[in-house]
């Protein structure tokens, strides 16, 4: 197997960490809400200026009109006018319109606006109308006069006083709002740091230091107290880390005992041959008894030295990646049944029934082996059926096809006995399956080994008195394109 350089990562610097975005994201959060409440108060300002001027021409109305015979000097009126900051208020009652106050001087009025039915919207683009206007306006406001002089009060007057305390008032909101900004982002960016990012930069810390290690069982994260989903996570990446930890150290203790069996079965296997060489002798000596026995000690000896091989291969073996091709499935499983049939009785049929067509993208040689192991494994067990129960029917072996979607799919299947149940459980794993008589227990295990290099699966579908099942399936290798095209990147072909 090639090994794969894991990807290790480096702690991100200030900015481009958790930290440094929550930071930038509450401000630029609250300055948005800050900007929303802007937009209505500044219109509420607006409308309560000119509200507040109407009720001070009201009364300079109210003035006027005492005034015996209601005839005021021109200085007068122009002091009332000035005071009441108009330049002019009309007073409507009932159907009688009447011009209140009027300074002297001609001036046109620009723009009028409706003060007793304006709509929100409305009053936010007036608002930003009067403060982005690069005119002088004069400007015309109607409202029923707060002190029920009249039905309707009309004025007229400079805009330029009303666009100065906008711009004084808004100047001390956008301070304010400066302020409370950094204040609530500071606030919040402290508590999302104490919550959140400090206990993440500890657990991302954990895990790299742990990466660097993982044998180091000091390396292992302590859990916390928390009861939220960080202290989930610490609790989870805990356990993981002590299972991989305990794995590896495991790992390395096979590895010492595997190379130790390696050494002793080649030792062992040489012995045996050289015993192999003698007793091949014994064959010639025309002794009876001799006679009787040599066969048997000869096939024992040939089981044990098969037996030592398969097992110095398994230790040794280092299965190379697949080299993935597309491969007619009823070509390749023709040719595992002819190789497989001259081992097999005369009484045992293997059947190829994958349709004309049907293709897998897998390695030539790695798919012969699984097939071999899995057809090999049926033939065995059939055999000893039959030798043990003469009566049996004959034996039949299957080897069947399909696509789904982008997946291959195979089965082959026996009418056997069935695989005894204490081998089911451990059926895939190296040396701890065999429990057929001469059996090593690796068959299954090379087979899952070089299904899951090609990213499929082996899985035992059935196996009862009439027979057993095994699936084998075997997804189309992803095509590799450049980065970014993301799109076309599930690409596979079709069968
Ligand atoms: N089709 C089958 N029918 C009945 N039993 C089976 C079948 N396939 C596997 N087994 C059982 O599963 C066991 C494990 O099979 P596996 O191929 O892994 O090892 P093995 O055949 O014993 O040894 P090896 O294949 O290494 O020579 C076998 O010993 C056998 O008892
Ligand atoms: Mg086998």
């Amino acid at each position: 197997m090639q090994e794969q350089e894991p990807i290790r990562s480096k702690q991100p610097g200030a900015l481009r960490g958790l930290s440094g975005k929550v930071l930038l994201l509450t401000i630029i959060f609250v300055m948005l809400g800050e900007i929303l409440i802007f937009l209505p108060s500044i219109a509420n300002f607006r409308i309560q200026w000119l509200k507040g001027r109407i009720a001070q021409a009201e009364i300079a109305a109210l003035a006027a009109e005492a005034a015996p015979d209601q005839i005021l000097s021109s200085d007068l009126r122009s002091e009332i006018l000035m005071g009441a900051g108009v330049l002019v208020v009309s007073l409507e009652k009932g159907k009688s319109r009447k011009l209140a106050l009027r300074s002297d001087g001609d001036f046109m009025i620009d723009a009028s606006f409706d003060l007793r039915d304006t709509k929100w919207y409305d009053a936010i683009t007036d608002a930003f109308g009067a403060m982005l206007t690069g005119e002088a306006r004069v400007i015309g406001v109607m409202d029923k006069p707060p002190n029920m002089s009249g039905d309707l009060i009309e004025i007229a007057l400079y805009e330029e006083p009303l666009r100065e305390a906008m711009f004084r008032y808004g100047i001390n909101i956008l301070l304010l709002s400066i302020f409370l900004s950094l204040l609530v982002a500071g606030l919040i960016f402290a508590a999302l740091n104490w919550v959140l990012v400090k206990p993440m930069q500890r657990l991302t810390r954990n895990m790299v230091e742990f990466g660097q290690n993982p044998e180091d069982l000091s390396r292992i994260i302590k859990p916390g107290a928390r009861r939220d989903e960080i202290g989930i996570a610490e609790r989870e990446l805990h356990g993981m880390q002590s299972e991989l930890a305990s794995m590896l150290q495991q790992k390395n203790h096979l590895a010492a005992v595997g190379l130790g069996v390696s050494k002793v079965s080649h030792d062992l296997r040489n012995m045996l041959t050289s015993a192999q060489l003698i007793s091949d002798r014994l064959s010639n000596v025309e002794d009876p008894t001799v006679q009787r026995f040599a066969p048997k000690l000869i096939s024992s000896l040939d089981r044990a030295i098969e037996f030592l091989s398969q097992t110095l291969k398994f230790g040794r073996a280092q299965e190379l990646p697949p080299k993935r091709e597309r491969l007619e499935l009823r070509a390749l499983a023709e040719e595992v049944i002819e190789t497989s049939v001259i081992k097999a009785s005369s009484r045992i049929r293997i059947f190829n029934t994958v349709k004309p067509g049907v293709l897998v993208d897998a390695d030539r040689e790695h798919l012969i082996r699984v097939l071999t192991n899995l057809s090999r494994n049926a033939i065995q067990a059939l055999e000893f059926l039959q030798a043990e129960r003469g009566d049996t029917p004959d034996g039949a072996i299957m080897l069947e096809a399909r696509r789904e979607g982008s997946v291959t799919v195979i089965e082959v299947r026996d009418n056997g006995p069935g695989i005894p149940a204490q081998v089911r459980e451990s059926l895939f794993q190296a040396f701890q399956s065999a429990a057929r008589q001469g059996g090593t227990g690796l068959g299954l295990a090379i087979a899952a080994e070089l299904v899951r290099a090609h990213g499929g699966d082996i899985h035992l579908q059935s196996s009862t008195e009439a027979g057993t099942c095994f699936v084998i399936t075997i997804p189309d290798q992803v095509t590799q394109l450049r980065a970014g095209r993301v799109a076309d990147r599930k690409v596979s072909f079709k069968a």
